[in-house]
Order: C-alpha cells, then sequence, then structure tokens
C-alpha cells in the first residue's frame, strides 16, 4: 500500500529518491518524505499530497550517503505533514520508513511514554523509531533485531542510524521489500518498478529476512543475526512497460495492452497436436490433476471476480465442483481442507494481504494451494506450492484491466487441460484453443470502436447510479463493470445476476437509474431479455452491451455497444472490455485522476 525506497551510492540521493516514488506513487499517495544523510546529519522533507509536491518542497538537490523515502496511505492518523514518514525518535538520530500496521503500537506507545519518550505524530510507525532508539548501543543492525520481537503486525522497514552513515538496514515481516544491486550502489524498494531503471539485479526478501546495504555491497541475516546468502534473481520487465508511453493515462495504455497481454497469457501454453494446454509452474501431471476432484479459488476485488468466471468454467466444462472465496472471508471461518482439492490464490501483485493470510491458513491445514499471480517474485508467488505468472507486464493503474484479462486467460487453459484429461475430445479440444486465440484479434477489433464508448460515456456520466446485470459467465463481468465505474469516475453502481433483480434491487429502477445489460448470444439471451423488458416497463434506461447483428437487444435499448460474434464461452473478455473503457471515459468526463483514484492503493498489504 505504501512504497518504501532506499539508496546509497554515487547519485544524486534526492534525484533517485523521488523519481522511486513517482514510480511507486501508484502503491499509495497520500502524503510523502525522504530522509538523507550527509555524514553528520539527516535532512528530511515530508509533504501531504502527490510526490510532485514533495518534488517542490525540497529547495535543491541534496546529495548525501545514504537516503530512504515513503509514499503513505494512510491507516494510523490523518493525512498530514506530520504524519508523512520518514520518522523519527526525540534524539533525531534514528529514521525509519514503514509499510505495514503495528498492531500493538498503543501498548508501546505508552511504554516508551513512561520512560521519557515524546511523540511527535498520530501513526504506529513512529514507535519503531523510538524503540530502535532505545535499545540502540552501536549496532543498527542488532537493536533492530531486538526490537522486532516487540511488534506486533506487519512491516516492510528501510531505518538509519546518524552514528552509522552511509547505512541502511532492511527488514521485512508481511510487507514486500526487494534489494537491487548494482555496481557501486545498492537500491531498497517496495517493488522492483522503482529500481527497474537502475538495476536488474534484484533480491527478494523473504519474511524475517533482514538486510544491511552501503554503497559498497550488502550482508543479508536471518533473525538470529547469522548471515545467509540470497540468490540474486534477473528483473525481466522492461523500462517502457513502466511509461505511459504516450497515452495519457496507465489505465488506457493497459487496456490497449490486452491484446498482447491476453496472447502473452497462452503462448507456449496452448498444445495443438494435443488439443490441450500445459501449465508447466503447475508442476502437476496429468495423473496428479486427474485426482482432483474440487478447485477452489480464493482472491480479492478484480481478482476475485475473474476467480468466479474460472470456477464458473471449471464446473461447466471440466465438470469438477468448483467455486470462488473472497480471501478475507476465507481465513477467518477456519475453512475445511478435504483431500483433492486444489487451491488457487489469485493476485495481480501477489501481496494483497487478505489473500495471502488465506493462502497460509489454507496451507497450515495442509491444502495445496497455487498462485496465479502477475508480478514475479511477489510473496504469493514464492510462497504457494507451484503456480502460473500472468506475463501481463506491470500494471500501474490502480483499478485493475489487463490483469483481469489475462487471469481470464489461465483459467481458460487450465480448464482446458482438466476438461481433456476428463472427457473432453481432441475436435472440442481443437475449438476451444481456436476460440481462445481469435480473442486477441477480436480485443483489437473492439479497441477500433473505443470512440463509440466515449460517445456513451459522454451522454451517461452525470447519472449517479448504475446497475450492472449479467449472467452465467457474464454474471462477474457485470460485477467486475460495477466495479470499474465506481473505482475510477466515483459513480456509484451495483453489479447483479440479471435473474436477481427481481428479488429486490429493481425497486430501485426509474428514469434516473441506467441498467446495463450484458447480453451475449448464450443459452440465457432469451431471459436475459426478459429482464430487461421488465427495467424498460418501469421507465428504466437501458444500455445492452450485445453480439453484433442482436437487433431485438438493439430495439429493445436506449442505447447499444456491439460486440464480434463469438465463441459462446469467450464473451467474458469480449464483454469486459467494453466496460473498462465506458469506466474510463466516464472517470474522464467528470475529471476524476483515473490512475490514482481517490483513498485506493494498488496493492492492498493491510487486512
Ligand atoms: C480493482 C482492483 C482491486 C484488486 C484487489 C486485489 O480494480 O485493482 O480490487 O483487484 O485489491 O488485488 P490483487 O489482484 O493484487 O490481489
Amino acid at each position: 500500500m505504501c512504497g518504501i525506497v532506499g539508496y546509497c551510492g554515487p547519485r544524486v540521493i534526492s534525484d533517485i529518491l523521488i523519481e522511486g516514488l513517482r514510480r511507486l506513487e501508484y502503491r499509495g499517495y497520500d502524503s510523502a518524505g525522504i530522509s538523507i544523510t550527509d555524514g553528520d546529519e539527516f535532512t528530511t522533507v515530508k509533504k501531504k499530497g502527490k510526490i510532485k509536491d514533495l518534488a517542490s518542497a525540497v529547495p535543491q538537490e541534496i546529495d548525501g550517503l545514504a537516503g530512504i523515502g515513503h509514499t503513505r496511505w494512510a491507516t494510523h492518523g490523518e493525512v498530514t505533514d506530520t504524519n508523512a514518514h520518514p520518522h523519527t525518535d526525540n534524539s533525531g538520530k534514528v529514521v525509519i520508513v514503514h509499510n505495514g500496521i503495528i498492531e500493538n503500537y498503543e501498548a508501546l506507545k505508552s511504554r516508551l511514554k513512561q520512560n521519557g519518550h515524546r511523540f511527535m505524530t498520530q501513526t504506529d510507525s513512529e514507535v519503531i523509531a523510538h524503540l530502535i532508539a532505545e535499545l540502540y548501543a552501536g549496532d543498527l543492525e542488532k537493536a533492530l533485531l531486538e526490537v522486532l520481537p516487540l511488534l506486533k503486525g506487519t512491516y516492510g522497514l528501510a531505518v538509519m542510524h546518524q552514528d552509522e552513515p552511509g547505512k541502511i538496514v532492511g527488514v521485512r515481516n508481511g510487507s514486500p521489500l526487494v534489494l537491487g544491486v548494482g555496481e557501486d550502489e545498492m537500491f531498497l524498494a517496495s517493488d522492483v518498478t522503482a529500481i527497474l531503471q537502475y538495476t536488474r539485479d534484484a533480491i527478494y526478501l523473504n519474511d524475517g529476512d533482514l538486510v544491511s546495504v552501503t554503497k559498497d555491497g550488502y550482508k543479508t541475516f536471518d533473525v538470529h543475526h547469522n548471515e545467509v546468502s540470497k540468490n540474486i534473481e534477473q528483473i525481466n520487465w522492461e523500462i517502457n512497460q513502466i511509461e505511459k508511453d504516450g497515452f495519457p493515462h496507465f489505465m488506457e495504455k493497459e487496456i490497449f495492452e490486452q491484446v498482447e497481454s491476453i496472447k502473452r497469457a497462452f503462448t507456449g501454453r496452448l498444445n495443438r497436436d494435443s488439443a490441450t494446454g500445459h501449465l508447466g509452474g503447475l508442476d502437476m501431471e496429468p495423473r496428479d490433476l486427474l485426482t482432483v476432484q474440487r478447485v477452489k479459488i480464493i482472491a480479492a476485488g478484480t481478482s476475485y471476480y475473474a476467480s468466479i468466471i474460472g470456477a464458473y468454467l471449471i464446473e461447466r466444462i471440466a465438470r469438477i465442483p468448483a467455486q470462488a472465496e473472497l480471501s478475507s472471508e476465507v481465513r477467518y471461518k477456519n475453512p475445511i481442507v478435504e483431500p483433492n482439492t486444489l487451491y488457487f490464490a489469485v493476485s495481480q501483485s501477489g501481496e494483497t494481504a487478505d489473500t495471502l493470510y488465506a493462502m497460509r491458513e489454507l496451507q497450515r491445514k495442509g491444502a495445496r494451494v497455487l498462485g496465479l499471480c502477475n508480478v514475479v517474485g511477489s510473496t504469493i508467488a514464492r510462497e504457494s506450492d507451484g503456480g502460473v505468472y500472468l506475463h501481463s507486464g506491470p500494471e500501474i493503474a490502480v483499478a485493475s484491466t489487463k490483469a483481469f484479462t489475462s487471469q481470464l486467460t489461465i483459467f481458460y487453459v487450465f480448464t482446458l487441460i482438466l476438461a481433456r484429461i476428463r472427457h473432453m475430445g481432441v475436435e472440442d479440444g481443437l475449438d476451444f484453443i481456436n476460440a481462445l486465440e481469435k480473442v486477441p484479434s477480436q480485443i483489437g477489433e473492439l479497441l477500433k470502436k473505443t470512440e463509440e464508448l466515449k460517445t456513451l460515456a459522454k451522454k451517461y456520466y452525470t447519472y449517479e447510479n448504475f446497475l450492472f446485470l449479467g449472467r452465467g459467465l457474464n454474471y462477474a463481468v457485470a460485477l467486475e463493470g460495477a466495479l470499474k465505474l465506481k473505482e475510477v469516475s466515483y459513480i456509484h453502481a451495483e453489479g447483479y445476476s440479471a435473474a436477481e433483480i427481481k428479488h429486490g434491487p429493481i425497486a430501485l429502477i426509474n428514469e434516473s437509474t441506467p441498467s446495463l445489460f450484458i447480453v451475449p448470444d448464450d443459452a440465457l439471451r432469451e431471459k436475459v431479455i426478459s429482464n430487461m423488458k421488465e427495467v424498460k416497463a418501469r421507465k428504466g434506461r437501458l444500455i445492452a452491451f450485445a453480439v453484433e447483428g442482436d437487433d431485438e437487444v438493439a430495439n429493445i435499448a436506449d442505447d447499444v455497444f456491439f460486440v464480434p460474434k463469438s465463441h459462446e464461452l469467450m464473451y467474458p473478455f469480449l464483454m469486459v472490455l467494453p466496460a473498462q473503457v465506458f469506466a474510463y471515459y466516464c472517470a474522464i468526463e467528470l475529471g476524476r485522476n483515473v490512475d490514482q483514484p481517490r483513498n485506493l492503493a494498488k496493492s492492498v498489504t493491510v487486512e
């Protein structure tokens, strides 16, 4: 949620920190700050607002030996300059930046107050600086290791001490931290986007790892202060992937990238000769997959909606009972783990706390949990028992778009694999492959018609409430369409099964609540048309996403957007695309901050 960056080396430190924070801004964007040591003292600048506000508050280039920076998404304490990180102790000798939550901070704070500490902020994080100051006896690593057992909660931490200038110590427990290794410089960051332009050599820290860096090198330790060696891994993202590349917003860029990202998600994973798929990362042979009697999928937000479609598809096509559940609910319901159940933890970032903790709870109960993540080296990717990467490339816009369609793609490939080892024959397998391989070009066709969606948005952006309605495989597309609209435009929208409205939501229908119906030409089309008529009879305005040539739907709806005719299973891809674009243009019309909507953060690392 918050972002951390740290640097030791010869470059102008303020520039590196501010540029790193700019790259991390999507993780949290209500305030930011930096602290730089020149060997004698720290220069600290903290500012409420965006990174550009921080940059303008930095008087000139600040050079030095080492520095740390932070971009905040407030949890404890209002959004103010003072509550922004870095935080310090009363002597001013310790500075820290912290991601995560210290749950027992109130107790620690009152004990520290009794010992004479004065607190300057309302944050939970400040206690860490005071504790380090109290326990410091000339060795920052040692002091930090003594502090950690006192903390209850989660942290990614970067710490400096005035008596050890040029050194940054980092540690993680539940919040990501990566070390970037340069020639005569070292970087610390909460994700690789902050360091990508300087180095491709990264060490992903695990919970409990502590790292100590100076410009000349690094050392990694376990919690007992034993030195441990860690592998350097290569970051394979390109710098242009984290730039807007001519687009006004990352969201639009990422919507347009879906032609390629969907292709990347299935490339090398479909085999025409055997009419099936292959997901090497699952590490499961057909004979292992044959023993699977149930599939359960855990996820949050947009990833959850992709998972609902995945579960629906697995059950319908592979004929294996499958269910998607909110990870936040799974963790605390004392879930039953049955033998022969295969679990998936689905997460674009691979860091979502709800999903990570639910995954760990399931693993404790003996479950095999496969990860479906986009971010390489992320915690869920590393802690899962096998898994698949989406290969979508970095998703920077806070509202998820391309990750959703890549997650769908993996579920389609997985469904094919499961179905083919059971009842699906070669011909049907090939049909399925043909249909899936056509999706990117169909998405390309749709992207040529975004002007139509812009016009639609111009007509509807002033409405304050929307219903998104779909059924079957497209039920969760309705949920996702509603989520996209609320996230980026702040227009209230509810997603429902079209069949469900008569059980309550139809009471909301009037001339000022438009209903957006998703109407593919599948077995449920007639029923959805009946639901449209029910809304029309109550004077509700109707928008339909329908299939090219569907005059009946066009005649009922006030406005229609057509998608190309497709294999009936592929409509979730084609129907979600216009929903994403419609939300985008509504947000533009309303002058919203599309890439960084209010109150949100890209990677939700707190519960
Ligand atoms: C919606 C969105 C969020 C995320 C959710 C899970 O546009 O971005 O709802 O989908 O926070 O995030 P991941 O997939 O990283 O676990």
